[in-house]
């Protein structure tokens, strides 16, 4: 892989490194993308599941298929572009990560400081007393009612048509007005809040580099754009961090 010089005077001097990413860093773990072909469940698109409406419709469907994906990533490791991202926390100490992820591969290879800015698959909330819990698979598997209030418990995830969590949010725009560097991976932009995070962070001076197998909606903001897996780039891109 050509690195630039002055990229890697960049990553050297930077000290407030911010990484953004989304399904595609999961992808070499065998966790499915959500606009990938293999993006469908049954002859769901996620876009059909994952919305209050389709919970208040029909709560069953949506929660087979969301133990579908826990089973499936619970079977799942993190890969070598989690495990760089955990290395490059220990790099720089002004270091954070956001992800679009649910899936809790980040955590399982060691990242700390993480936003999980669209939840997590393995915690519920109960759409009643609003208490969240960590999900134990089996246990949904037989009831899906509040263990303190018996109201439907729902993924604590944030579907589509919902506003986010604005302590996130807030925390999440201060980190991109902040940012040095601002590293892009995995994701399509095909939702609005995470493109404008990297736009704040552009436009608030930090180097934009996106890692994707294809260009995305991020691409026109990026000043390097390193197309391939993330799996094969991260683990070379930050050992040029120091
Ligand atoms: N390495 C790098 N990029 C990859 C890889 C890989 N190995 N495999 C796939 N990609 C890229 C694809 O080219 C695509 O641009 O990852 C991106 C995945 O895009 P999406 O499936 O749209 O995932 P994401 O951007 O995370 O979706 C955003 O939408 O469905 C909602 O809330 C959900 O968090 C999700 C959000």
């Amino acid at each position: 892989m050509q690195i630039p010089s002055e990229l890697k005077e960049r990553l050297t001097s930077s000290k407030k490194i911010l990484a953004l990413t989304g399904a595609g860093i999961s992808a070499e773990s065998g966790v499915p993308t959500f606009r990938g072909k293999e993006g469908l469940w049954k002859e769901f698109r996620a876009e059909e599941l994952a919305t209050p409406q389709a919970f208040s419709r029909d709560p069953h469907l949506v929660w087979e298929w969301y133990l579908w994906r826990m089973d499936l990533i619970s079977t799942k490791s993190p890969n070598s572009a989690h495990y760089s991202l955990a290395e490059l926390e220990k790099k720089k100490s002004d270091f954070f990560l956001i992800t679009q992820n649910v899936d809790g591969l980040h955590a399982r290879s060691g990242s700390k400081k993480i936003i999980e800015i669209h939840g997590n698959i393995f915690r519920t909330k109960c759409t009643g007393c609003k208490k969240t819990f960590s999900s134990q698979i089996e246990e949904l598997k037989v009831s899906f009612k509040c263990k303190e209030c018996a109201s439907l418990l729902r993924p604590d995830v944030l579907w589509f048509g919902e506003t986010y969590n604005s302590e996130l949010l807030n925390e999440s725009i201060h980190l991109a007005e902040e940012a040095e560097i601002a590293l892009v991976i995995g994701t399509s932009g095909a939702v609005g809040i995470p493109v404008e995070l990297a736009r704040i962070a552009k436009s608030n001076g930090a180097l934009l580099i996106e890692i994707n197998l294809e260009k995305s909606a991020y691409s026109s903001l990026s000043d390097y754009f390193f197309p391939g897996k993330a799996g094969e780039i991260l683990p070379e891109l930050v050992s040029y961090f120091s």
